[in-house]
């Protein structure tokens, strides 16, 4: 059963009490986070407060010492029956690292989960899904043939974008998609993903530390410090919050800069 909440929306994940430790390390203790339907949540933390473990902890790769995650209302933690494949199937993920297959051509890549998951398609098919998914993520049709490492580093992302698009996911996970990439190709990359999230109606997890796209496309932040998400809110809710990271990350010289300028595109897109 999907879990309603009819002041905030259905929600799609919902994560409580987690609890990771490697040895001695612990890295999320207590952690809360719930995301709705239809939105972005940007998740953002200092490095190493364990932003990446989170994400792989909901998708099943890190399996937590405590706690609970559910995903469309279904148990995740430690199933590999046939409804939580079901969900697992609803969701696609673009990796910190990429994580491309460097022997498989691009569209190579982005057939990998369709065969996984529909050996019955014959190899037409899966080259004319392929060449949708490479089109969608902004890819030109020369990019299909190529491999990982003839490709720029934004092009790699969006061939990863374009494989987690494989299977039509309703849920992205986004592990910092624009780390590496240059401002305007970054910005690209977040028209993108929003213009995705309209048109498909995505859920999308999105792991930042770009405060352009905090500001861009991102509809509430959730803040990880303390080894828990410590607020959650859009920016200007959390802004309110008297925590000094927040304020620091936010309101330092690099986060005004980048509310600035999220200020300007908006007027600019209102007509002021
Ligand atoms: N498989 C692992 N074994 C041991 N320690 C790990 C493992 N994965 C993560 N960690 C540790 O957990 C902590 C959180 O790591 P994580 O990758 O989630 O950080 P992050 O918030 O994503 O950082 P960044 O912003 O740099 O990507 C780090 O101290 C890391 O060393
Ligand atoms: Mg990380």
């Amino acid at each position: 059963m999907a879990r309603l909440n009819t002041a905030d929306g259905e929600v799609v994940i919902h994560v409580k009490g987690l609890r990771n430790a490697f040895g001695a390390q612990v890295v999320h203790d207590g952690l809360d986070l719930d995301v709705r339907r239809g939105e972005i949540i940007g998740v953002v933390g200092g490095s190493g407060t364990g932003k990446s473990v989170l994400m792989r902890s909901i998708i099943g790769l890190q399996p937590p010492q405590a706690g609970t995650v559910e995903v469309f209302g279904e148990p995740m933690i430690g199933r590999d029956d046939y409804e939580a494949q079901q969900v697992r199937r609803r969701w696609g993920v673009l990796f910190q690292a990429g994580a491309l297959f460097s022997t498989l051509t691009v569209a190579e890549n982005v057939q990998v989960p369709i065969r996984e998951y529909y050996p019955q398609l014959d190899d037409q098919l899966l080259d004319e899904i392929a060449a949708y998914k490479v089109a969608m993520s902004g890819l030109s049709p020369e990019a299909g043939p190529k491999y990982p490492s003839e490709l720029s580093g934004g092009m790699r992302k969006r061939a990863g974008l374009a494989r987690a698009l494989a299977l039509d996911p309703q849920l992205l996970f986004l592990d910092e998609p624009t780390a590496g990439l240059d401002p305007i190709s970054a910005a690209a990359f977040d028209e993108l993903i929003r213009s995705l999230q309209r048109t498909l109606g995505l859920t999308v997890f999105l792991i930042t530390h770009d405060l352009d796209t905090l500001h861009a496309i991102c509809d509430r932040v959730a803040v990880l410090a303390d080894k828990r998400v410590i607020a959650v809110g859009t920016i200007p809710e959390l802004l309110a919050l008297d925590h000094p990271w927040i304020q620091e990350y936010f309101n330092g010289p690099r986060g005004r800069v980048a509310a600035e300028a999220a200020e300007r595109v908006a007027a600019r897109e209102t007509g002021e």
